[in-house]
């Protein structure tokens, strides 16, 4: 499995995280300095991708035009010598790496939105990102790793999983897997947002996929599921029935930045990685500790 393309479902609305949300995209909300999508982006780069396919909707041009050049800003900072800076902005799409937006017309559902990559896609296989999912992993970046193991093991497709509070499986597709202590193991049914007391595990779907191009043709039979949305992970669940899927446990850690305790903590968490902003959260906490409570 050689991955070059990348699909990022960018039309959801973001009402969690309303009102700053109301105009501005929610992955372009910062964690710290940086868009939400730039972190998913440099890891899909980082594994080997040169095409990213953004499914976007009408208020989402903000998400365009921060990958586009900007002409204005670099003359500027090139004439007034600020070379740091212009790297920076450099950076935030390597020279060989190509954006493709699709417009996904009506809110379908996730499955629905990476049906609307395909044609972007064509007949080969694809990672899916979901940039809510801000995932950190010490030794590799978590697609990464996935597409280590997917060229190890040539599944149909790999999918990111971790475990969850059980009364959290709720909010994710939960799978049942053969093996429970390998990284990847044999997906034997996945099922999209069940109740505490129907789901097979409390190990959860996070944002990241691997898929070969026969999950379009899954895609395209799927019918409205949970929430009437057309459920990615129904078209899983039809996969499994005609060839290996694999549930990966990543090395590494997730923050739900589409709600405000996931945002809090991965700026936190990123904040304390860096020498610059270290400081300040030491000398915070250091004052601030008695508010804390117990
Ligand atoms: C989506 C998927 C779900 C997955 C989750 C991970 O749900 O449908 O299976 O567990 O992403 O973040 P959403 O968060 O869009 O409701």
């Amino acid at each position: 499995m050689r991955v070059r393309k990348a699909v990022f479902p960018v039309a959801g609305l973001g009402t969690r995280l309303l009102p700053a949300t109301k105009v501005l995209a929610k992955e372009m909300l910062p964690i710290i300095d940086k868009p939400l999508i730039q972190f998913a982006v440099d890891e899909a780069i980082a594994a080997g991708c040169d095409t990213l396919v953004f499914v976007t909707n009408r208020y989402k041009h903000a998400i365009a035009d921060y990958f586009d050049r900007s002409y204005e800003l670099e003359y500027t900072l090139a004439e007034a010598g600020k070379h740091q800076l212009l790297d920076v902005i450099h950076n935030i799409l390597p020279a060989h790496v190509r954006c493709v937006f699709v417009t996904q017309r009506e809110p379908l559902g996730l499955g629905h939105a990476v049906l609307c990559a395909q044609p972007a896609i064509g007949n080969e296989p694809f990672a899916v990102l979901l940039p809510d999912d801000l995932l950190l992993s010490r030794t590799q970046p978590v697609l990464s790793q996935m597409v280590d193991a997917a060229q190890r093991l040539a599944p149909a497709a790999l999918v990111a999983v971790e475990q969850v509070p059980r009364e959290q499986v709720s909010r994710y597709g939960i799978v049942d897997v053969e093996v429970t202590d390998e990284r990847a193991a044999r997906m034997r049914r996945v099922v999209e947002k069940p109740s505490v007391e129907d789901a097979p595990s409390d190990l959860a779907i996070v944002g990241r996929y691997l898929f070969d191009p026969q999950i379009f043709g899954l895609l395209e039979k799927t019918a409205a599921g949970v929430g009437g949305e057309i459920q990615l992970t129904d078209a899983i669940a039809a996969l499994i029935d005609r060839a290996p899927v694999l549930a990966y446990r990543f090395d590494g850690h997730r923050h739900d930045c589409g709600n405000r305790a996931g945002v809090v903590q991965a700026t936190l968490d990123l904040a304390l990685q860096s020498e610059d902003t270290r400081q300040v959260l030491a000398t915070f906490f250091a004052t601030r500790s008695d508010e804390l409570g117990d």
